[in-house]
Order: structure tokens, then sequence, then C-alpha cells
């Protein structure tokens, strides 16, 4: 199992200094950058597109930039993002008319990417993906807004994906968004998530480097308990 990612969420930064939210929450711990786009369409919110990703690398963010795409049409937007510097792409499968074309075009763009299942998408449609892809997205919200609550369903989700991940043989994240926060992430980690999205829990804390030191010890009692269960 890959080494716990935290990803905060931009979507609760303050976008009026956006660029020194990320350089906070990285100096604060964060491992990646989660960068949530909204169409008003696909979801009903809208936010931000590959200028502003493209913004952030130029600001001098070098931290990996995990993109998850919520819009429909997904393929048009793919190498625009992969040009301003993108370096994972998820993209939810029932907003794309060829999943197996979505794939490779962000793979051939020099992005890895991603399949984002909302709390109530199937897993079949890791069936013929699982060998293309380098990360697996599960929502325990519905996508379009940040801090909503948790949906505990998701948890046996996870587990599942974590056995499709292990008979796959190949290193894939799991990576779980929406409503985590120091009280439950560590029922995620146990699960089998690897990479965990928090957008409330940090950008709407006070001091981001306690925040994720609690999230991290979380990770480490969850990821714990797991080994001794096994
Ligand atoms: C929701 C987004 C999430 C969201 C998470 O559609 O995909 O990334 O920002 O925010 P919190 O952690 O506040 O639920
Ligand atoms: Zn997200």
């Amino acid at each position: 199992m890959s080494a716990p990612w935290i990803a905060p969420s931009i979507l609760s930064a303050n976008f009026a200094r956006l660029g020194a939210e990320v350089d906070a929450v990285l100096a604060a711990g964060a491992d990646i950058v989660h960068f949530d786009v909204m169409d008003n369409h696909y979801v009903p919110n809208l936010t931000v597109g590959p200028l502003v990703c493209a913004a952030l690398r130029k600001h001098g963010v070098k931290a990996p930039i995990d993109v998850h795409l919520m819009v429909d049409p997904v393929d048009r937007i793919v190498p625009d993002f992969a040009a301003a510097g993108a370096t994972l792409i998820s993209f939810h499968p029932e907003a794309s008319a060829h999943v197996d074309r979505t794939i490779a075009l962000i793979r051939e763009h020099g992005c890895q990417p991603g399949l984002a299942f909302n709390p109530a998408t199937p897993l079949e449609w890791l069936d013929y993906t699982i060998d293309k892809i380098d990360l697996v997205l599960l929502m325990s919200v519905n996508p379009g807004f940040g801090g909503q609550q948790f949906i505990p369903g998701v948890l046996s989700k996870i587990a599942e994906v974590r056995r499709r991940v292990r008979a796959s043989g190949r290193e894939i994240r799991i990576e779980v968004d929406g409503g985590i926060k120091a009280d439950n992430i560590a029922a995620v980690a146990r699960a089998g998530a690897d990479t965990f999205v928090a957008g409330s829990a940090i950008f709407g804390s006070a001091d981001y480097a306690a925040t994720i030191r609690a999230l991290r010890a979380g990770i480490a009692a969850g990821t714990q308990a797991a080994a001794s269960a096994d």
C-alpha cells in the first residue's frame, strides 16, 4: 500500500488569496493539492478551470496537483489541464461517453488517470479499467459542495476497492473525498484508503499544521488497526 497522502481540497480555501493558501497547507504538511472542478452542469456548482491551475504552477507550487473533474463532457478539457500542470486527472465515468478513450487521453497527455465514483455509483466501472488507472476516487458525499456529512456506507465500498486493487497487483491509490475529519479518518484508513481529501476540516481550522497532524494521527491509528486485524 502507498504511503498515506493528505490532499486539502482548495474548494474551502480563501479564493481571494489562493496561492498563499496553497503554500500554507503544503508548508503545514499536506502532500498534494486537491483541485475541484465543477461546471454547473454535471454538478450544481461552478468553480475553477485550467487557468487557475496554471496560475498555481506559475506561483511556484511544486506539489502534485490532483484534478477532480466534476464536468460533462470530460474530454474537451483534459488537454487544457495537462498543459496547465495537472499531475493526476480524475473524472466521473457517467460523464464520459467513452471511458476507455478518456483514460487513454489523460495518459497520452502525460497525466495519471483516475476514476471517480459517486456514493451510489457501482464499482463495475472498474471491471475493464483497473489495469489502466492510477487512482480510484471514492466520493463519501454527493459531489458539488464542501462541508457535507460523510456517508458511512462508503466504508464497505473502500474495502471492496482495496480487495480489487490488491487482486490487480497494480499500484493504484484509493482516495476518499468528502466529509473527512480528524474523528472519522481512522475508519477511512482502516477500510483501506491511502489518499485523504479534506477541505473544510483543514481550511476551516485556525491552525492548518495542527489539523494535518491530527489527521495523520488518525490515519496511523486506522492503519494499525487494519494491520492487527489481518
Ligand atoms: C465535493 C468535492 C470535495 C469537497 C470536500 O464535491 O469533491 O473535494 O471539497 O470538502 P469537505 O472535506 O469539506 O467535505
Ligand atoms: Zn473532490
